[in-house]
């Protein structure tokens, strides 16, 4: 059976497949503890978050699940995350800022806030102890991830080129995620700069897959069983899915984003980083076209989304799709509408049916 790969029996799982984390906001525990109990790996984002907040989420999914559940921080890239930001610097860019704030009646002169650090984000995770760590942006610290292996958890790590995945697979951890640069949201790349590591998923899977002991979970425009089937093909051990989870009923993302996808509107997504200073992929927007006119003024990750994360949340409670991140993969345009145990269950049956099409010849043909 397809489902019985080296992912379900390390990750306790039905089906090999995880369902992507969204930091920022549109992870809930509704959504993954419905993956969880479908069989499948549910996760949360917790990029955002206070130690406390990790902690009240890690009991909420207890709660909900007795199933495997995963817990995602981002590790912070040294040298990069904590460069000095000039005072001239950050007005430039909150001028920049100042007529979308007041379009939605911020006030334009409000000082950033600066987000979670990961060090006391990750003491709280410990705390909690979920089933499974996953982690994007970096290889966590040997210590970090000796304390996982001591409670018998399981750690995910991110890689987005071949060196990456060798680094984490040295490190130890568990899984790695081998993400394509087709791949919905942020590039978590931490060896190269993003330009000199964008490899789609078709040809990164198999190179990953014959450089690693680790489980290798495709992940990058995987929408339905097709792709399912196509990363099994690659050697993949499993996938992990985001977009397609980000449109089921249970994902916390802004209406104005969910319902772009699945549309040819979300046929045209790019790299851009004038929402947090760091690439990411999501759907063309006036924001994006407006902010990249002036690429002088855009600050570093994380002073660029600690600086537009008020404007964010203000235009995804207004509805307005022209000023969000509107992250979503190259596969966007084939998400669908559905709650999450019903998307699981349609891509269960896909891959059964591609599978046998594929033993069958193209399109079942004998
Ligand atoms: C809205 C959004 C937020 C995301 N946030 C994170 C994150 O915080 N950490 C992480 O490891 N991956 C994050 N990702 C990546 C997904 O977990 C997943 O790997 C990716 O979406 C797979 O590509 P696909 O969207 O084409 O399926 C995010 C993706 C999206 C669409």
């Amino acid at each position: 059976m397809w489902t019985d790969t080296r992912a379900t029996e390390t990750l306790g799982l039905r089906f090999p497949i995880v369902q992507g984390p969204f930091g920022g906001g549109p992870s809930t525990t509704a959504l993954a503890a419905a993956v969880s109990n479908a069989g499948a790996l549910g996760s949360f984002g917790a990029v955002a978050m206070e130690p406390e907040r990790i902690e009240q989420v890690v009991a909420e999914l207890r709660a909900k699940t007795t199933r495997p559940f995963s817990i995602n921080l981002w590790v912070p890239i040294r040298g990069e995350d904590d460069r000095e930001i000039t005072p001239e610097a950050a007005a430039r860019l909150q001028a920049r800022l100042a007529p979308y704030a007041r379009k939605y009646g911020l006030d334009p002169n409000t000082k950033p806030v600066p987000g979670a650090r990961f060090e006391r984000q990750i003491e709280g995770l410990l705390r909690a102890s979920p089933p499974v760590f996953s982690f994007v942006m970096g290889v966590p610290d040997p210590a970090i991830l000796a304390e996982i292996k001591k409670r018998g958890a399981k750690s995910i790590g991110t890689a987005t080129t071949v060196d990456e995945a060798v680094a984490l697979d040295e490190a130890g951890v568990d899984a790695i995620v081998a993400s394509g640069s087709d791949a919905g949201g942020h590039r978590g790349s931490f060896l190269r700069p993003v330009e000199q590591s964008l490899v789609g998923t078709m040809s990164l899977v198999p190179q990953i897959v014959g450089a690693v002991r680790a489980c290798v979970l495709a992940a990058g425009g995987i929408t339905d069983g097709r792709g399912i089937a196509a990363s099994l093909a690659l050697g993949a051990d499993g996938v992990q899915i985001g977009t397609a989870f980000l449109a089921t009923h249970e994902s916390g993302a802004p209406i104005a984003h969910k319902l772009l996808l699945g549309t040819p509107h979300a046929r045209v997504t790019r790299l851009t980083r004038v929402f947090s200073g760091r690439h990411a992929r999501g759907i063309e927007n006036a924001f994006m076209r407006e902010m990249e006119e002036h690429p002088e003024d855009l600050l570093p990750y994380p002073a660029q989304n600690d600086a537009t994360r008020e404007l964010r949340r203000a235009a995804g409670k207004a509805g307005r799709a022209e000023h969000l991140a509107l992250w979503a993969g190259q596969a966007a345009a084939l998400a669908r509408t559905a709650g999450a145990a019903e998307l699981i269950e349609q891509l269960a049956n896909e891959t059964d049916r591609a599978l046998r099409q594929s033993r069958m010849g193209p399109r079942g043909s004998p």
